[in-house]
């Protein structure tokens, strides 16, 4: 097997405290990675101004997979680091799915066992940007914030969805918008799911109201498999599932480029948390689940496996140390049966 090239992002807060143990346990778990570092983030912008230099974007482009920890520090103001780096290299790199699994014995709320994924569109709807001011700061000032609904990014998304939940065992792929009221992109969007899902006469569908989901998902979240929903949505949906699956400590997330014209790019769900970073204590288990997800998508199936194994057999403990639960976790790698689980 020949190493795996990775661009590894530490990020800022503890996005440079969880990515270690990602690689530790990833390497424990057996995979060969070649990794580089790259310092970008607020450290860096407040150091020197830049946020994501072109060349540097060149150079991620001839990875084989990015992973990336946590970005922002509160010393730089909201959307600088967002748009020019994370959101700049998940449309870039043209990461058209954000995967974001959840998996829970017992969920918080309604105390049921969970296992859904989440497929988020990556590229479009209000993350694309469109919009603008007239008047600015003066009394009839204006502001417009567009959602761009492409078929052909929807289509592409609805897609992925339906081949993941094709694969899974119980097949049902859920939409969730808000049809009743953003009338072009959600008729765009449904159009295009019954469109898609015709072709799929295996799986069973389920369209939600996004306001209605909120409620499954913290009153009866074992209705859900597979949901794909807009960018904007499946960010709040995405915090509200990790919030209902015990933790955003544990919810991990892959920007695919399933069409591989370029590396995809893995990371936590959860920010850089300047609240906790420097006490070593956030919970790695999400970075650890996003290396899992990246090995995964290299066609290192089986060490993935034994990762999402190990990090099942280890739950949360609050206030346990980062480096304290990566070594739980590699621990509960040794004791794994040897082989193909
Ligand atoms: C996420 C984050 C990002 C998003 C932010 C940091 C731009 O909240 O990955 O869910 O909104 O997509
Ligand atoms: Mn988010």
């Amino acid at each position: 097997m020949s190493a795996h090239r990775i661009a590894v992002i530490p990020g800022d807060g503890i996005g440079t405290e969880v990515v270690p143990e990602a690689l530790k346990v990833a390497r424990a778990a057996g995979a060969q990675l070649d990794t580089v570092d790259y310092d970008l983030g607020g450290r860096r912008y407040l150091a020197t101004g830049e946020v994501l230099p072109d060349a540097v974007l060149e150079e991620l482009r001839g990875f084989d997979a990015i992973l990336l920890g946590a970005i922002g520090t509160p010393e730089v103001p909201p959307g600088v680091l967002e748009r020019g780096l994370l959101l700049r290299l998940r449309f870039a790199l043209d990461l058209y799915v954000n995967v974001r699994p959840f998996r829970a014995a017992t969920s918080v709320g309604a105390g049921v066992p969970l296992d859904l994924v989440v497929v988020r569109e990556n590229t479009e709807g209000t993350y694309a940007g469109e919009g603008g001011f007239l008047r600015r700061g003066t009394p009839e000032e204006v502001a417009t914030q567009g959602s761009v609904n492409t078929r052909f990014g929807v289509e592409r998304c609805i897609r992925y969805a339906g081949d993941l939940a094709a694969g899974r065992a119980r097949r049902h792929l859920s939409l969730v918008h808000k049809t009743n009221v953003l009338g072009f992109a959600g008729d765009l969007w449904s159009r295009t799911f019954e469109a898609v899902t015709a072709e799929r006469p295996e799986l069973t569908t389920t369209y939600s109201h996004v306001d209605a989901a909120c409620i499954h998902l913290v009153e009866d979240p074992g209705r859900y498999d597979v949901i794909v929903t807009d960018n904007l949505f499946g960010d709040i949906l995405t915090d509200l599932a990790g919030a209902v699956a015990g933790g955003i400590g544990r919810a991990a997330s892959a920007n695919l480029n399933p069409a591989r014209t370029g590396p995809s790019m893995f990371e936590p769900v959860h920010g850089s948390a300047p609240d906790i970073a420097g006490t070593a204590t956030a919970d790695p288990t999400a970075a650890v689940v996003s290396a899992a997800m990246m090995l995964d998508f290299l066609g290192e199936g089986d060490i993935a496996a034994r990762i999402q194994a190990a990090v099942a057999a280890t739950p949360p403990e609050p206030g346990r140390p980062t480096a304290a639960t990566g070594d739980a976790i590699a621990t509960r790698l040794a004791q794994l049966p040897a082989g193909r689980l």
